[in-house]
């Protein structure tokens, strides 16, 4: 039908006579165009909650607080509407109470009378809605008709639905074939305006049968189909889809266009503005569908449409569905047994339950029901569960939720998942599946953990997207949501580089700074010692040198008060260059010639030995010495597994059950015991407790061991913020921790620290120019004159470092790309898949948070210089 829109508003869009002068406004504006606003709506918000519980207490006598409340929503809704109650809805009330009293004295309801009572919500909001916005005077006076929706919409009756009456009139579905005759009668009609109700049709009998939840989403779909509109609006609360659930992830961003396949994934993985049920017709009938925000008109939303950009591979949103159970089935018996899973899934069907995912092994069928599809309450489960003894063990886990990550041609991405897998290093994952269609990648985890994993699994996937023609602002942009919902502090500031992107800019276009470099802010440097240095329960800060050991930023720590700490007999030379006072430099060689201890003696600087060897066969070398022991607690942490340093696995550290031989060794070559250390691992940003806890382990072995013991060496492994939406370390807690140890030991033990990353890492920027742009296949590639020779953590740890053009640092990303250096191995990437403004040869992509284990990882490979460096004062 020609010029014909369909528009769906939902509950809360027709609660208030502000919003239906929203929907007036909105059909007078369409009217005004030339176009036929048929509008479909929902019940009164909260009211078909109250209907679906009216019946069942009914049933216990106890229905009448629940037919006052659903009386006065619609009093206060038709007061605001300057309209008399009784002259349009009279009907309606009526017949709920007569239901309702009739259930009260049989003490039973029927599928068909829950139906019945259940549709008069959408009948009643649309009586009123038609009323008001036919009223004299009105824009719409005279224009606005009103039809019944069970005229139209006809439930199609299916094998399951005439076994499952229940199925039959609370879940149906309708033909959408387009019908010439609707559009006749419609078109013939002197008022330009419809409305009609949404979730509710009519069987073959003519009775009232509910489409299921959500459904108004559905009849709004199958009448722009029957009715061959030009478009479907589903008018909500939201603008449209997200890249997650924005009440959830506030920096989630709009999804401006996506195609109906994506679509229908995200909404059938749990996207809740969509009822996946509503995408099949209009994409039949290749109908548009738009989301559009009540609130907020103006914005565009969200299109649905064949027309949907063609990105490639790429996740465009992260979804979760909650409330899934999982049924574990559990048998010795299925091992080479033929027909068992047929009879379980028979079991399902004859239970009227439909599965979504499933997990097998030799002994065990795991499958998970989706709540959506399954009118799931604990009786329906316990049935089940009762029905599938007969063949196996099977219980019920859960509540669990389904966090998805969705977006076409997923599995040529999966590779580079790799470090956004590592968010569920802490959650267990019960089920992982990957759909056939290759539009998603499902992980089941606890309920209770999915909204965290989602809020880090975005950080992951979008923290560094900005807007482009598919994606647009933030949920926070949209709605100015004010409040801290809890993301990362490093989120909200901007960048210290972002400040100085003009020197940055000037210095990247000197020719010394050709093949790269890094660049190293003396004011952030200054601030992250200044902040160990202020650490009240600290007493001394030995910087790693190892993380960074540029001469100037040396001196810029010694002057601060800052010792140091050297791993080869290379960095205690640059070390006493510097300091020159041995005895505030620490040496902790590691699998070490014996020449190395020798060597370290004689510069008179501290050792600290990590195996009995060197003592047990060179014990006499050690006569005389004060030394420390670095030891093992027996678990590593860290951002990585290569740098987590303690546990079996790990090369590092004495073992406890080393300990007294050490003490023993220490008697037989009269050297002294006078430090215990402890480094477990680097990156380390969420347990501020760590130091504390490793002060108390130290602590104990000094007791039992070694009571010479005067200094407590906790290591390094301070983190900083790497990936977009980690929270940073607190350093005020690490010190409330320690002050807690302190608290409990006195002045017994000095605690030394030994950071390296937490003093540079976010002070350092590596700027490379772009060399050269490549498309293949689905890949899109920015070339970059220096790679992993000078920065090696991505390759390595597949450690995640933002990176931002900066020649065009405000525009808006327009492609997604890997950025590669021009290394002769694959794994020379710096960034997989990361969206950038449309960017050109000679254009400057800065690498963020490059200040530690850039420079000092780098390496001649190639034969290709590594980046240079410079010092910003
Ligand atoms: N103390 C000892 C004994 C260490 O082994 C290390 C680091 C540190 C202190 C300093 O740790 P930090 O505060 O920087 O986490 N290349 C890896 C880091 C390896 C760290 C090795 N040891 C990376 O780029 O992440």
């Amino acid at each position: 039908m020609k010029g014909c829109v369909v528009l769906k508003f939902g509950g809360t869009s027709v609660s208030t006579r502000e919003r239906w002068e929203n929907i007036e406004k909105i059909a007078a504006s369409y009217l005004e165009k030339g176009e036929h606003p048929f509008i479909v709506c929902s019940a009164v918000s909260g009211v078909s909650n109250l209907l679906e519980a009216l019946l069942p207490l009914a049933v216990k006598g106890e229905h009448a607080e629940q037919l006052d409340a659903i009386y006065q929503k619609h009093k206060v809704l038709a007061d605001a509407l300057e309209l008399d109650l009784e002259e349009y809805i009279k009907p309606e009330l009526e017949l709920i109470q007569r239901v309702a009293h009739g259930a009260s004295l049989t003490q039973e309801v029927s599928p068909r009378l829950h139906a019945m009572v259940m549709s008069c919500g959408e009948l009643m909001s649309t009586k009123l809605g038609v009323a008001f916005l036919s009223r004299e005077g009105g824009v719409l006076h005279g224009n606005v008709s009103w039809e019944d929706a069970r005229d139209h919409l006809r439930a199609v009756s299916t094998q399951e639905g005439e076994r499952n009456l229940t199925r039959h009139y609370l879940s149906a579905r309708c033909g959408f074939e387009p019908s010439k005759e609707m559009q006749a009668k419609i078109e013939a009609k002197e008022e330009k305006v419809t409305i009609t109700q949404g979730f509710i049709a009519c069987d073959s009998e003519g009775h009232t049968v509910l489409l299921g939840r959500g459904g108004s989403d559905t009849s709004a779909a199958y009448f722009a189909s029957i009715l061959e509109a030009s478009r479907l609006e589903i008018w909500t609360d939201v603008p449209g889809m997200f890249t997650a659930n924005p009440r959830q992830v506030p920096s989630a961003r709009l999804l401006k266009k996506l195609s109906y396949k994506e679509a229908q994934e995200l909404a059938s993985m749990g996207a809740k503005v969509l009822h996946p049920r509503c995408l099949d017709p209009v994409k039949q009938g290749q109908i548009p569908l738009h989301i559009r925000c009540t609130q907020q008109p103006e914005l565009d939303g969200t299109v649905v449409s064949a027309q949907a950009a063609d990105v490639g591979a790429q996740v465009k949103a992260i979804s979760t569905k909650s409330g899934i159970p999982l049924i574990s089935m559990e048998t010795l018996g299925m091992w080479h047994q033929v027909g068992f899973l047929a009879d379980v899934f028979q079991t399902f069907k004859s239970h009227g339950l439909s599965i979504d995912q499933v997990a097998t092994s030799e002994t065990n069928v795991t499958v998970s029901l989706d709540p959506v599809a399954n009118a799931l309450d604990g009786k329906a489960l316990d049935a089940l569960l009762k029905s599938l003894a007969q063949f196996c063990h099977a219980k019920r886990i859960g509540p669990c939720a389904a966090v998805s990550l969705v977006g076409q041609n997923i599995r040529a991405i999966l590779h580079k998942l790799g470090p956004v897998l590592e968010a569920f290093e802490e959650h267990h994952i019960y089920m992982v599946s990957q759909s056939s269609s290759d539009l998603n990648i499902t992980f089941v985890v606890a309920e209770s953990q999915a909204e965290r994993l989602v809020r880090e699994l975005h950080a992951m996937l979008f923290g560094d997207v900005t807007q482009d023609e598919l994606i647009g602002a933030t949920w926070r942009e949209i709605f100015e949501v004010k409040k801290d919902l809890g993301e990362s502090a490093s989120d909200r500031l901007t960048p210290w580089w972002e400040e100085q992107r003009e020197a940055l800019l000037e210095l990247a276009a000197r020719e010394d700074a050709r093949g790269g470099a890094y660049v190293y802010s003396t004011q952030k440097l200054v601030q992250a010692v200044d902040s160990l240095r202020e650490l009240e329960h600290v007493d001394r800060v030995h910087y790693a040198i190892k993380a960074n050991a540029h001469p100037e930023i040396m001196r810029l720590f010694h002057d601060k008060g800052v010792c140091f700490e050297c791993v080869s007999p290379g960095e205690v030379e640059r070390a006493l260059e510097i300091s020159g006072d041995p005895s505030r430099i620490l040496f902790t060689p590691n699998f070490a010639p014996i020449s190395e201890y020798t060597f370290g003696f004689e510069k008179g600087v501290q050792l600290t030995l990590d195996n009995l060897h060197p003592l047990r066969e060179h014990g006499e070398l050690f006569r005389g010495q004060d030394i420390f022991l670095r030891l093992d607690p027996g678990l590593g942490k860290g951002h990585h597994k290569h740098v987590k340093t303690a546990g079996p696995q790990s090369k590092f550290g004495l073992s406890r059950d080393e300990l007294a031989e050490a003490a023993e060794l220490a008697g037989k070559f009269g050297f002294t015991i006078t430090g215990l250390h402890v480094h477990v691992g680097s990156g380390i940003l969420k347990s501020p407790e760590t130091w504390a806890e490793n002060a108390l382990f130290l602590a104990e072995q000094a007791d039992k061991f070694f009571k010479d013991v005067k200094v407590l060496d906790l290591g390094g492994g301070l983190g900083v913020v790497e990936k977009p939406g980690d929270r940073p370390l607190s350093l005020a807690l690490v010190d409330e921790y320690l002050g807690k140890f302190k608290a409990l030991h006195g002045d017994r033990f000095e605690l030394w620290l030994e950071p390296g990353r937490y003093c540079v890492a976010e002070a350092g920027v590596l700027l490379a120019e772009v060399t050269q742009i490549k498309r293949k296949g689905e890949h899109a590639y920015i070339g970059v004159e220096t790679g992993m020779n000078s920065l090696i953590r991505p390759s390595l740890y597949g450690a995640y470092h933002h990176i931002v053009n900066l020649s065009r640092l405000h525009e808006p990303s327009a492609w997604t790309a890997d950025i590669v250096g021009p290394i002769c191995e694959s794994g020379d990437v710096l960034g997989y898949s990361r969206r950038l403004p449309v960017t050109k040869e000679g254009d400057v992509l800065l690498i963020a948070t490059t200040g530690a284990y850039g420079k000092t990882m780098s390496s001649l490979y190639n034969l290709r210089p590594s980046a240079s460096e410079f010092i910003l004062s």
